[in-house]
């Protein structure tokens, strides 16, 4: 099939390859000249596994290009869009000048028959309004709500073998074109027997949004137990590895540490109690009002931990803080837990120095006031606290023993409990995790 994706950046280019990948033949469309000159040449403009050989192939398949010419999608049968829904600046609401440009940018090339398919995570109400919006301009498209489920640092993965697919599609006789045109897509997965649940507009747009929540409770939800294990001598991962053996609970997304972060959950959650408030159902998602202070309370709580470590006096002290991406496997640092903390140390009077495998140029970008060092030895030298901020394999495999003779003073915040604890204390650190005694 000829496809179109809107939006380029995290999901919108990872939607894009993978859909070459599976053989169709797609034009991916974004505003950044430079990104789309990175991905014209086969380049990923951000760090996500797996992704650069897909762009690479599907380049030189002929079957994947890129442009910031609109016109370009004349001719593609399905549209996706997959542009950003940031939070508005001082609000909790979602900023949806994206979706609406480029639905606005996409309607002269419209051909009747043709499906625009939202991805991006919008507002309950979202779509209806969309699909009037192509109706009023005589279009003859069709709108359909498809949410992704991708993770960063898992997004090929997830986007070739996702764990279920929704179809969020227009009422009445549209439907079955719209739907015969997602099969068509998505052919290879249906053929693995995906789960496939065929809705409305509104339970398309809230699954996505219900997800996110759900996943941003549970984290927040053991990082209350964390907080309590604090002030209780018990320890955190031992009660999640407990829990966790309850079928009905589980233990992934249990790990209790400085929180989450990311440019999906936090602004999820925020945009959906908001769009819940304009509903006259505020109250309905008003937990989710707590399991936001829940989360960044731990983010405070790991500098707190730093600065009493000094006895209060954190200035010219030298912190090493190992992470910046707001979770391993990604350079993605919106709202990453980690910077949030090396810049309030940093603003405390620490010299901070940070590092990471992937992150340090996203995050010199906005902060250049920190210092950055890519070698990890380098960073850890001298330090007068270590804070593991995002469980990188680098630094879950550091060797404490070697690490000793490079520190002024071993001790380690780790705030992703992802360290050996035993193994730290036995080589002389001081170790402090999160929720743990
Ligand atoms: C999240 C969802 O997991 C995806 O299903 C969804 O498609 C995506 O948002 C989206 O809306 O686009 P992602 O933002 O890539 O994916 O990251 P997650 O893997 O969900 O992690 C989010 C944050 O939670 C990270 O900062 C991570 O470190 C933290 N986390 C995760 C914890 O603190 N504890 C856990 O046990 C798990």
């Amino acid at each position: 099939m000829k496809l179109s994706v809107i939006g380029c950046g995290y999901l919108g280019a990872v939607h894009a390859a993978a859909m070459a990948e599976l053989g169709h033949e797609v034009v991916g469309i974004d505003v950044d000249e430079n990104k789309v000159r990175a991905l014209a040449a086969g380049t990923a403009p951000f760090f996500e596994p797996g992704l650069p050989e897909l762009l690479a192939s599907g380049v030189a398949s002929g079957r994947l290009s890129f442009t910031t010419d609109m016109s370009a999608v004349k001719g593609a049968q399905v549209h996706f869009i997959a542009v950003g829904t940031p939070q508005k600046k001082g609000e909790n609401a979602a900023d949806l000048t994206y979706v609406d440009s480029a639905v606005d940018a996409i309607i002269p090339f419209l051909s009747p028959g043709d499906l625009v398919a939202g991805k991006s995570t919008v507002p309950v109400g979202t779509a209806a309004r969309l699909a009037q919006k192509l109706d009023d301009a005589g279009s003859g498209a069709m709108l359909a709500w498809n949410p992704e489920f991708l993770r960063e640092g898992f997004a090929v993965e997830d986007t070739i073998s996702p764990d279920r697919l929704v179809y969020g599609l227009p009422a009445g006789d549209q439907t079955a074109p719209a739907r015969e045109l997602l099969d068509t897509v998505y052919a290879n997965a249906l053929s693995r027997e995906t789960p496939l649940v065929v809705t409305d507009y509104a339970t398309a747009e809230l699954v996505k949004v219900s997800a996110n929540a759900f996943l941003a409770t549970k984290i927040s939800f053991i990082n209350a137990m964390a907080e309590i294990a604090e002030v209780t001598g018990a320890d955190v991962t031992q009660l999640a590895d407990a829990i966790g053996y309850d079928a009905r609970i589980g233990r992934r997304f249990l790990n209790a540490g400085v929180g989450f972060g990311g440019g999906c959950l936090p602004k999820d959650i925020r945009a959906f109690a908001a769009r819940a408030d304009e509903l006259g159902r505020g109250e309905s998602v008003a937990f989710l009002k707590e399991v936001d202070s829940i989360n960044l309370r731990r983010r405070q709580r790991v500098v707190d931990l730093v600065v009493d470590s000094f006895g209060g006096a954190i200035f010219g002290k030298r912190v090493a803080v190992l992470g910046l991406a707001f979770k391993p496997d990604s350079d993605d640092i919106r709202d990453s837990p980690a910077l949030d903390v090396a810049v309030t140390l940093k603003g405390l009077g620490a010299d901070v120095i940070a590092t990471d495998p992937e992150a340090i140029e996203n995050a010199r970008r906005v902060h250049p006031q920190l210092a950055y060092e890519s070698d990890l030895q380098t960073a850890v030298s001298g330090a007068d606290a270590i804070v593991v901020l995002t469980e990188w394999k680098q630094f879950r495999q550091i060797d404490p023993v070697a690490l000793l003779g490079t520190v002024t003073t071993p001790y380690v915040v780790d705030g992703r409990n992802c360290l050996d604890a035993v193994a730290w204390r036995a080589a002389g650190w001081t170790y402090q995790g999160l929720g743990r005694p």
